[in-house]
């Protein structure tokens, strides 16, 4: 029997193993492992009867129904680094289950479905977030295509070399679309803690992402004394804490600096620079707002005091999100139809349900993981409540309309 929650963890375990590296799971935009997932998923999603097709970023959407906007289900396939198998997967098989399940009863949804699997969700490569849903959406910024990963490879070279045309991506006009409903792992300890299966996400929280650039003097480590130094590392040492000090003093505020390189990085030499990342994060954007005009401020002072240069590049600012009340209520009534309690919550993690909420009515169903764990091989979930996270999709989408 197909659409089952044992055969959604199959499916998982195996997509869990397409990976750019042996002993972990990494998948990044534009990669051939990711050409290799999506390959995988395009399989399922004909096997399932539906018409595949593979967009310039790679996005693979499988379409079942009539010409009419459809309601899409799915999620994202790329992965931070070292990541576990259901961020984002979960999403895109628990839509394929569904899919599966109205072919199985020959049940006409009252709408066509799309199911999509988004390319680039996670932003590990390029150090941005959502350009596989802006793709999907219409709202791929030509601004992007520059943008270099580590080893200076272009947004645009990436999507040439995975043999699309980056010129597509920029055009895809914004499709007509019925509403959009993703189910994905909660990534925190809110259901685990109340013994709850599901809960219903009520927002999404605001994102800035800012590179800071951190320039003093290299010297040599051994003869450049003390004072005088303008030891770039340093200075962004105190940057770090003045960022964890600001996200402390605010209730519901996150803000981390979650990637950091310097040069030259060797062992007898002053650092001259540091490239960082800076994640802040908040339910409400003006407490957001405020809170990186106080880090920027921190950062600046930090530097003059150290006579060092810090050059502030933000890379997205994307305001909180509330989701959709009518389709939150569809969720409530599917979740009560099942027994249980209704639980919303505000979710920390940025998803695709961001991109797609600015072009029709979007919704996102949590599913309890283990110790809230989640970008980490430990990210675990159980049959039981997948099956549950299923039968509550499938009852959206039997009454969606
Ligand atoms: O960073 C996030 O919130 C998501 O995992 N991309
Ligand atoms: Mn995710
Ligand atoms: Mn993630």
């Amino acid at each position: 029997m197909s659409g089952t929650a044992a055969e959604l963890l199959a499916r998982a375990a195996e997509l869990g193993a397409v990976s750019e590296e042996p002993r972990r799971l990494v998948r990044r935009f534009a990669t051939p492992a990711l050409a290799r997932a999506g390959g995988l998923v395009a399989g399922w999603m004909e096997a399932a009867g539906m018409t595949v097709r593979r967009d310039a970023l790679g996005n693979v959407v499988g379409r079942v129904g009539g010409e009419a906007a459809p309601l899409v289900l799915g999620s994202h396939i790329d992965t931070v680094p070292d990541a576990g198998r259901y961020d984002g997967p979960l999403g895109v098989l628990a839509a394929l289950a569904v899919v599966e399940r109205l072919r199985d009863d020959g049940t006409r949804p009252t709408v066509p479905l799309e199911v999509v699997a988004f390319a680039d969700e996670e932003g590990t490569r390029f150090g941005t977030s959502y350009l596989g849903s802006a793709a999907y959406a219409g709202g791929f910024d030509r601004a992007w295509l520059d943008l270099p990963d580590a080893d200076g490879i272009t947004i645009a070279a990436a999507i040439r070399d995975a043999g699309g045309d980056p010129e597509q991506a920029v055009a895809a006009p914004a499709p007509e679309l019925a509403g959009y409903v993703e189910v994905h792992i909660e990534q925190g300890p809110v259901l685990e803690r109340e013994g709850l299966p599901v809960g219903i996400v009520s927002a999404i929280a605001g994102q800035s992402r800012v590179r800071v650039a951190v320039t003093g003097e290299a010297g040599h480590a051994g003869t450049l004394p003390m004072d005088g130094r303008r030891d770039a590392l340093a200075a962004a040492a105190e940057m770090v804490l003045a960022v964890e000090r600001v996200g402390r003093g605010q209730e519901g505020l996150v803000a981390t600096v979650g990637a950091l390189s310097l040069s030259p990085n060797v062992g007898n030499v002053v650092p001259g620079e540091v490239r960082m990342l800076l994640d802040v994060r908040h339910a409400e954007d003006p407490t957001r707002a405020r809170a990186v005009d106080e880090i920027r401020a921190q950062v600046e002072q930090i530097a003059a005091a150290r006579e060092v240069d810090a050059e502030w590049a933000t890379r997205y600012d994307i305001a909180a999100v509330e989701l959709d009340p009518r389709l939150r209520e569809l969720l409530a009534d599917a979740v009560r139809a099942e027994g249980l309690p209704v639980r919303e919550l505000v979710s920390g993690a940025g998803h695709d349900a961001v991109v797609l909420s600015r072009l029709c009515p979007a919704a996102m169903l949590f599913v309890r993981c283990a110790g809230g764990i989640s970008h980490d091989p430990r990210e675990s979930v159980s049959e039981a409540d997948v099956g549950v996270a299923l039968d509550v999709l499938e009852r959206v989408v039997r009454r969606f309309a």
